[in-house]
Order: C-alpha cells, then sequence, then structure tokens
C-alpha cells in the first residue's frame, strides 16, 4: 500500500531546495542539541520553545480530505490553507515551535514547511498513528511500527525547520505500564541509529512523558541512562499542574526544576496548560521562562490550539475563519512579556552527566538492558521461510488467538522465541516479527516437538507444510537467532520506511490518546493484545 521511497524523498528535497534557493526566508537555520540545550546552528543563540500543539482531533466531521491514509487523524502539515489561516495567529503568540501529533508520510508536506519556516516556526512531530503506535498495556516494537516511524522521518527529515521527533507520546503513563519504556528506549534507539544510516542530519529523537507522581523520577531517568546510542536526545514533560493563579511553589514546578537541574539532554514541557480551574491566565508562562526555570528547562508547548470538545483551545476555527478566545488573549499578553536569553552554545560547557538507570523493582518494570531486539523484516522473513510447518494463507487472523492458546498450551517451550517481557528483559529472538509469522513459528516448534508426524502440522486445517528453504543471507541470521529463537541478533534491521506493512494485527491504538489529552485512551483492543493475555492467561504459559 505505501507507495513512499525514495523517489518522493528526492522530490521532497529537491522541492526544499529550490525554495531554498528562491528565497532564504525559506531556509530554517537548524536547532542543534549541546548538553541540555537547544541552539540556533549558525549564531549559536540559546533556542527556547515557545510551543503550541498543534493538531485537530479527528472526527468524522473535521476529515480535511488527503490528509491521513487511514481516516483516522487529519495531517496538519498536510493542509497548506489550515497552514496559511493559523500561522498569522501562531505569530501573534511568538509561536517559535508547533507539535503536531501524527504525520501522514504520504502527503505533500513542502507547502505548510515552507510557510512554517518563513515564519520562523520549527516542528516537534510524533512519529506514531492513532493506530499504529506503541501500547501502553501490550507494548510492541515490530517491522509495522519500525516502517511507519522510518517512513515519518523519511518524509520530514529534509526540513530543516524539524526540531526532532516523539518516540512516543504518554505511553509508560503508571507502574503497571512501565515494561511498555523499554519498548519505547528501543525505537528511540532504532529510529538514532536509522537516521545516521540514511546519512540524514542529525535529528534528534525523544519521548513525551505524562508526570505520574510514582513513576516521574525513574521514567526521566530511564530514558536517559545508559548507553548514549540507546538513550533518547530530548525529553518532553506532559504536565498540567499549574491550575489557575497556581504558584511556583503550589504547582510543584519547583520540585520539577530541581529534579532536571542536573538533566544531561535538554528537557521543556511538551504540553502544558492545566484548565480544570476555567479560562487560563496562563500565569506559569512568566514561572517558566524566568530566572528559576529558564536555566534549567528549554520552554514548552501550549496544550492546544483548536478549542474543542475538551476546552483547551487558544483560538475557534470554522472553516476559513479564526475566532481567538480569551484563553489566546491571555497568553499573549503573558508569552509577550517574557524574553529568557540564556547562553551562547560556545561559552557553554554542559556539566551534567546521564542519569544512572532505576532498578527494577517496586512502581518501575522496565529493565534497561537488554532493550528489545531491533525489528529486522529480513529475519522474519528468513525464519519463516526455514520452517516446514507454517500458517496457512487461508488462516484468518481472528483464529489467532484460540490457535496461539492451543499450540502454546502443549508446547510452552516453542513459544518462547516470540515472548517479550520488559521487565525481565527478556526477548525472544522473534518477538519483533508479525503475529502470523510467529504462530508459524510456534506450529513448526511443535511440528518437530512430534518428530514431523504428519498429523503435527495440521491444527484443524490452520496448518500446513512447506518445503524449508535455509540460502545465503538468511543463514548467517538465523544462525544468531539460535535455537528456538533464544539467541541475540546482532546485525542492523534491514528495514526501511519504504517498506510494507500497515493494518496489521500488530497495529496499536496507544497514540489516540494524544489526540485528546490528557484523556485516557480508547479503542478497540488489537489483535495482538487479545493474542498475548491469551496467552498469558493459559496456565502452562505460567512454564515459559
Ligand atoms: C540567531 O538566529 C536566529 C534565527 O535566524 C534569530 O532568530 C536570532 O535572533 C539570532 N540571534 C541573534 C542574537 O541575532
Ligand atoms: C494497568 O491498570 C489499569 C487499571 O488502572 C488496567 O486497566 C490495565 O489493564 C493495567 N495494565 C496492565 C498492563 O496491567
Amino acid at each position: 500500500m505505501r507507495s513512499f521511497g525514495v523517489a518522493s524523498v528526492a522530490a521532497g528535497l529537491i522541492a526544499t531546495a529550490s525554495l531554498f534557493v528562491s528565497s532564504n526566508a525559506q531556509g530554517a537555520d537548524p536547532i542543534v542539541i549541546k548538553g541540555s540545550k537547544f541552539f540556533y546552528k549558525t549564531n549559536g543563540t540559546q533556542f527556547y520553545i515557545k510551543g503550541v500543539a498543534y493538531q485537530q482531533s479527528f472526527t468524522g466531521a473535521t476529515a480535511v480530505k488527503g490528509t491521513s491514509n487511514n481516516a483516522d487523524y487529519n495531517d496538519p502539515l498536510a493542509d497548506p490553507s489550515g497552514c496559511k489561516r493559523d500561522i498569522p495567529y501562531l505569530k501573534q503568540l511568538e509561536t517559535n515551535t508547533i507539535r503536531v501529533y501524527a504525520v501522514n508520510p504520504d502527503s505533500n508536506h513542502d507547502e505548510c514547511m515552507s510557510m512554517l519556516a518563513a515564519a520562523g516556526i520549527y516542528v516537534i512531530a510524533d512519529l506514531s498513528a492513532p493506530s499504529n503506535s506503541i501500547d501502553s498495556n501490550d507494548p510492541h516494537w515490530d517491522d509495522d511500527l519500525y516502517a511507519r516511524y522510518a517512513s515519518v522521518i523519511d518524509a520530514m527529515q529534509g526540513y530543516t525547520n524539524v526540531l526532532g521527533f516523539f518516540a512516543g507520546n504518554e505511553v509508560a503513563t503508571q507502574p503497571n505500564t512501565t515494561a511498555s519504556a523499554a519498548f519505547v528506549k528501543a525505537a528511540a534507539r532504532d529510529m538514532k541509529s536509522y537516521i545516521s544510516q540514511k546519512g540524514y542530519r542529525t535529528i534528534g529523537v525523544g519521548y513525551a512523558a505524562n508526570d505520574n507522581q510514582y513513576i516521574r523520577t525513574s521514567l526521566a531517568e530511564y530514558f536517559n541512562c545508559g548507553d548514549v546510542a540507546d538513550a533518547i536526545d530530548f525529553y518532553g514533560y506532559n504536565v498540567y499542574s499549574w491550575c489557575g493563579q497556581s504558584s511556583y511553589t503550589s504547582s510543584g514546578y519547583d520540585i520539577r526544576t530541581e529534579q532536571f537541574k542536573t538533566y544531561s539532554i535538554p528537557a521543556f514541557f511538551a504540553e502544558y496548560g492545566c484548565n480544570t480551574a476555567g479560562t487560563r491566565p496562563f500565569t506559569e508562562v512568566a514561572a517558566l521562562y524566568g530566572p528559576q526555570m529558564s536555566p534549567v528547562w528549554s520552554g514548552g508547548i501550549v496544550y492546544m490550539y483548536f478549542q474543542e470538545a475538551n476546552d483547551y483551545g487558544l483560538v475557534s476555527v470554522n472553516g476559513n475563519s479564526v475566532s481567538t478566545l480569551a484563553d489566546f488573549n491571555n497568553y499573549k499578553t503573558q508569552i509577550a512579556k517574557v524574553s529568557p536569553t540564556g547562553v551562547q552554545m560556545d561559552s557553554y560547557s554542559p556539566s551534567n552527566s546521564a542519569a544512572s538507570c532505576p532498578s527494577v523493582g517496586g512502581n518501575w518494570h522496565a529493565a534497561s538492558t537488554p532493550l528489545p531486539p531491533s525489528p529486522n523484516k529480513q529475519l522474519c522473513d528468513c525464519m519463516t521461510q526455514s520452517l516446514s510447518c507454517v500458517v496457512s494463507p487461508s488462516t484468518g487472523s481472528s483464529n489467532y488467538q484460540d490457535l496461539f492458546g492451543y499450540v502454546c498450551k502443549n508446547d510452552p517451550k516453542g513459544c518462547g522465541g516470540f515472548q517479550a517481557n520488559g521487565e525481565k528483559g527478556t526477548y525472544g529472538a522473534y518477538s519483533m516479527c508479525d503475529p502470523a509469522e510467529q504462530l508459524s513459528f510456534a506450529f513448526d516448534q511443535y511440528y518437530k516437538s512430534q518428530g514431523k508426524a504428519s498429523t503435527a502440522c495440521d491444527f484443524k486445517g490452520a496448518a500446513k507444510v512447506q518445503t524449508p528453504k535455509n540460502s545465503g543471507n538468511c543463514k548467517a541470521l538465523l544462525a544468531q537467532a539460535g535455537k528456538g529463537g533464544s539467541g541475540t541478533v546482532t546485525s542492523s534491521p534491514s528495514g526501511t520506511g519504504s517498506s510494507s506493512g500497515s493494518g496489521s494485527a500488530s497495529s496499536t491504538t496507544g497514540a489516540a490518546a494524544a489526540l485528546s489529552v490528557p484523556s485516557v485512551q480508547n479503542g478497540i483492543l488489537p489483535m495482538a493484545f487479545i493474542v498475548v493475555v491469551a496467552m498469558l492467561s493459559g496456565p502452562l504459559m505460567l512454564l515459559l
């Protein structure tokens, strides 16, 4: 389905390049990271994010034609008339950054991106989409997600006003979902590596966290700790603790600031603007950009531009007309009063070092090492080809739950090769493959355990025998994956943004929350979730 690939990236680059030539205003000076701060690359002035979250929640009624493949989000950067309508208002708010939550990699972003660049506005984009993100309750980092994330990077990296990417938004949200942090960190690791393998400009990859009292310290440490190649590049913090006429101390901003004083990478509010006290006076702006916080934080992003049912809007938009709301005027007054100067890049010598990793226990359930394996489509293909018993093509994915339950109950050990446990840090080599590949693997393991008896590859017609292949490149990969998937594959993944894959059973619904923050997630449970629950709840699965 994705026709996106090298050709369209090249076209995008050429378009961007020609705009750059025709008018200097189009070429934004990239933002770079040094220590725990952002800077304009060319003149070394510190960059403070004065941001606004910019994406309408999706309802059928707000659908903008052509901005989403899946028809479950509008990509605001693919809507030039919307950008043209809104940029003057963003400018009134001195906005230098917008945050978008879901980008359609197949759309053309040239017009919006160049209008934004001309207005001095940078973009931080989430890599996931509502139907394709890491799920808090059933986390995976697999081929489909890898392809989705990489395709967004491919689509956006050519614009110099892309400030960074988020590998996840509010995924590990409370103690019992912290294991998901391992998968998000693996995603950040792989996307950083993807950017460098592709020879793209260095663009930071971060995480946007919610503010949960039980895990906030560990969460910030976890993403920053360990091998720098695995760690995120910046930390976005969604903080809603300053409500109405609060203060530096009663909002808890003082304690948050104390915590991040020693943080070694940039930290900023990836969302803020509590509305529980009614119309927002935005008095926190003076604190955030003032003398106590500006040495520690790199600014913040107000949630959000559009007025919707959740009542967080700065403006209300109706077709082509925009009406500013009381919150707009209040924020405008406050942001006009601040002018943090920060430090000059050359004269800044970072002295903070990376956090140490939180240990598993209490409220924290994500092992720091190893992280989940890199999705590797080639390995999964090789594995499937090497099997003697596989899922037959006529078997619908709605039957997988029962089939996994059945085969793994009869042969628990055979299912270990695709198990993933973020708390223990144990990952079968095939834990990043898709459910069909994993089920084939389970069938094959069972078939072999039965000495390839002809009755052992049937499963009421759900399985079929095939002639196994293990050729050339596959040999080495499969050797690394080891017997029963118990090994560790160290070869780089071969997947790219142009690889196929969407709408499969491993798609998840986590990012839906991003579009209606801070409400809770909802949506239909994906197949993979049901499968894993079924597997984990089978008594014999405890043997795994
Ligand atoms: C540095 O460059 C940025 C972007 O071009 C500009 O907005 C800023 O004012 C410059 N800083 C100084 C001190 O001139
Ligand atoms: C975490 O707890 C919530 C209830 O607060 C529950 O709905 C959810 O399924 C739990 N998730 C996991 C992974 O245990």
